[in-house]
């Protein structure tokens, strides 16, 4: 077991990605508290977490709700060892398409939000914690009909590198995981038909090396890894998950 006795808080861990990396958390000995915004989501978290896991409804683009998160994990955990930032969305669209809103909505999300959970949560990370933060091998590939939410990921490349040198004088680690595809509800919250969602599924299998989608599971362990002690010479770097879709 290589969490015994630490705490965690899994942002967007009610689904895909962050809810797998609670599971293998809870496995390994940590507390752990996920958020999420949607009610059933989170339900549906209860039924795999259990009753162990602090369930939490946050929204990550809002700092209001950013401060009293903090604020119940101080009050029931005392402190944090391991923070994984990994809320997160994708709305794709074309250049002309592409609305204010929509636009507000992905980097207050997958940009905003990440920058001041972390900025908050310091005060409660302890000496030899760790920050993931998941991003995407969107950030270094050309990314057609998600040029905002590639742009927000290689933003947040760029964030793990300046944060990771700003806090290992207080002995925290910030390391990114840089997922490929991974077959996970994202998928279905694109908004495309069932037929173009099943086309796009097809394309995407079809150019992979691997010739399939990575498993939630499969990203969470390298998230393990990096929330670890294993992990303890690590500062700022990136692991890709994708099945060699980046070596293309
Ligand atoms: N799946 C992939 O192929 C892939 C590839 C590369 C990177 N990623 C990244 O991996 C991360 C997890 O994605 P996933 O594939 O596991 O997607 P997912 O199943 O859709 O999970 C997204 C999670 O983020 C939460 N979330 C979204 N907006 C939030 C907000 N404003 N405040 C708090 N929580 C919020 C969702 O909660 P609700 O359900 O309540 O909205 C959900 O728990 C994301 O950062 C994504 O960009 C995914």
């Amino acid at each position: 077991m290589k969490l015994v006795g630490k705490t965690a808080l899994i942002t967007g861990g009610s689904s895909g990605i962050g809810l797998a990396a609670a599971k293998l958390f809870q496995d390994q000995g940590a507390r752990v508290a996920i958020t999420g915004r949607s009610t059933e989501s989170l339900a549906a978290a209860r039924g795999v977490l259990g009753d162990q896991a602090l369930i939490l409804k946050s929204d990550t683009s809002n700092l209001g709700e950013i401060r009293s998160l903090m604020d119940t994990l101080q009050e029931e955990f005392g402190h944090l060892d391991i923070l994984v930032l990994n809320a997160g969305v994708a709305t794709p669209a074309p250049l002309d398409a592409v609305s204010e809103e929509s636009f507000d909505h992905m980097l207050n999300t997958n940009f905003k939000g990440v920058f001041f959970t972390l900025q908050s949560a310091v005060k409660l990370l302890r000496e030899g914690s760790s920050v993931v933060i998941t991003t995407s091998i969107a950030n270094q590939l050309a990314s057609v009909n998600f040029s905002v939410y590639a742009a927000c990921k290689a933003a947040l490349r760029s964030l793990v590198a300046s944060l990771a040198i700003e806090l290992i004088p207080k002995n925290i680690r910030v390391n990114a995981v840089s997922p490929g595809p991974i077959a996970t509800p994202m998928f279905d919250r694109f908004g495309l038909s069932d037929e173009l969602s099943r086309a796009n599924r097809e394309r995407i299998q079809g150019k992979s090396p691997i010739r399939r989608f990575g498993t939630p599971e499969e990203v969470a362990r390298a998230i393990l890894f990096l929330a670890s002690d294993e992990a303890s010479y690590m500062v700022g770097e990136e692991i890709v998950v994708d099945g060699g879709m980046s070596l293309l």
